[in-house]
């Protein structure tokens, strides 16, 4: 475990960020964006290596971009993340489409070049009466999993994602009556886990992979743990690099087959390069003996991750104007401004439903708060236009310093828009 390059966004960024673009807003560093991908690029395997950009994590085109040009290769969750990286500019061939459900266009992109992985037998069914003759990859859950909470443990009897280990001969069977070669075997078992099950449950996957003659490419999934909180470790992807070499020198040692190796996070390049920096709208108390709740204009509709999993993001007050303070340290709920009690960014660790109460300076109506650990599963997964809050914008801090505009606000006509 380890500290990765993480995002503090400078004082005088944040405040001209809120003067220019108001709150809430998106905040990324690019400068940290291209470390974290040059540490991902650098995991490499005995064999070949392909590191991917989970999309899911951080769709947005300037971020997509950025990760294009630092030279990776992108995994899509959907058909619709798939044309989104591909209307950004990203050649069709350096994406791999694993996705629960084959939606709109599916057969198009294919015949563009886009990479596919079989998540279900009836996925591989589909894929195999559609282009007979090909290759494709195979999602297995290998029937463990690891994640930071269930909700993100994505592998094991409880879980949809990927043919079942058991069923892996099936199969076989069904891709050999279509001539399809299983070049690629893919697994992701979960976001935030412990890393020594990472490599334990990639073991398992190799094994499956010993019964499966044509795979060339083993895919090992992101998962990789990210530390938020000041002093909370990461995952060291020296460690995890160092035990994929030894599994993938192994394997060949014993079958004689040499394998390409993909990984492909999403929470380890972009959690930590981006904050979201709200405004107080509001400090109200339940009593003597009661709670201090500052009210955001931050939530849920930004920031889901404390709301559904008890997720911990560090959060700081700064006052408006340069020359303003801050009140003293008192014990703090930090809340956003949605019709909803679950709409709390300081819930118990791993318990939305609890409450943490932090120590923090006081903060007067219209401070700043910056909340941090905000690139992953933030702007890309938020309680959509819930109590109809239109969209934030997102900005990126750019090498030279610039703030550029990435993604305007949405209006409240952008909502309207589509309603008949
Ligand atoms: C198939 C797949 N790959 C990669 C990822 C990225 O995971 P993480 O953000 O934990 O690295 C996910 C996340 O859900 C996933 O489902």
């Amino acid at each position: 475990m380890t500290a990765i390059p993480t995002f503090d966004p400078p004082v005088d960024v944040v405040r001209e960020a809120a003067a220019r673009f108001g709150t809430p807003l998106y905040l990324y560093d690019a400068t940290t964006l291209s470390a974290l991908a040059v540490e991902v690029a650098g995991f490499g395997g005995p064999f070949g290596f392909t590191p991917r950009f989970a999309i899911k994590a951080n769709p947005t085109r300037a971020i997509l971009r950025l990760f294009a040009d630092a030279g990776l290769s992108f995994d899509a969750s959907t058909t619709h993340e798939a044309r989104r990286a591909i209307l950004a500019g990203i050649a069709p061939e350096r994406i791999q489409l694993t996705s629960q459900m084959l939606g709109e266009g599916f057969e198009d992109l294919v015949r563009e070049g886009v990479g596919f992985t079989a998540c279900s037998l009836a996925q591989l069914e589909r894929y195999g009466q559609a282009f007979p003759g090909t290759s494709a990859t195979l999602r297995i859950n290998p029937g463990e999993g690891s994640g930071h909470n269930n909700r993100t443990n994505v592998a094991g009897p409880d879980a949809s994602f990927g043919v079942w280990h058991a069923h892996v001969p099936d199969a076989l069977k069904l891709a050999a009556r279509h001539d399809v070669r299983l070049r690629g075997a893919h697994h992701h078992v979960g976001s935030g886990g412990d890393p020594a099950r990472w490599a334990e449950i990639a073991s398992v996957t190799l094994d499956i992979v010993r019964t499966m003659p044509d795979v060339t490419t083993v895919n090992l999934g992101g998962g990789f743990k990210v530390g938020r909180m000041p002093g909370e470790p990461s995952s060291d992807l020296s460690a995890a690099a160092a035990a994929a070499d030894r599994l993938l020198r192994e394997f060949a040692t014993e079958t004689g087959r040499q394998l390409h190796l993909e990984i492909e996070p999403g929470t380890y390049l972009t959690a930590t390069g981006g904050a979201v920096i709200g405004s107080v709208q509001d400090v109200v108390t339940t009593g003597a003996a009661g709670r201090v709740f500052v009210k955001l204009d931050v939530g849920m509709a930004e920031i889901l991750r404390p709301s559904i999993y008890g997720a911990q993001h560090p959060i700081d007050f700064l006052a408006r104007d340069p020359a303003g303070e801050l009140g003293g340290a008192r014990s703090l709920l930090v809340v956003g401004p949605c019709c909803e009690s679950g709409d709390l960014l300081t819930p118990t660790k791993g318990d939305p439903e609890g409450l943490a109460p932090r120590e923090l300076p006081l903060p007067s109506l219209g401070d700043l708060a910056v909340v941090g650990g905000a690139g992953a599963y933030c702007a890309s997964m938020p309680a959509k236009h819930y109590n109809s809050i239109p969209a934030a914008p997102e900005l990126l801090v750019r090498a030279d310093g610039t703030l550029e505009l990435v993604r305007r606000r949405q209006s409240l006509d952008d909502l309207l828009r589509d309603e008949l």
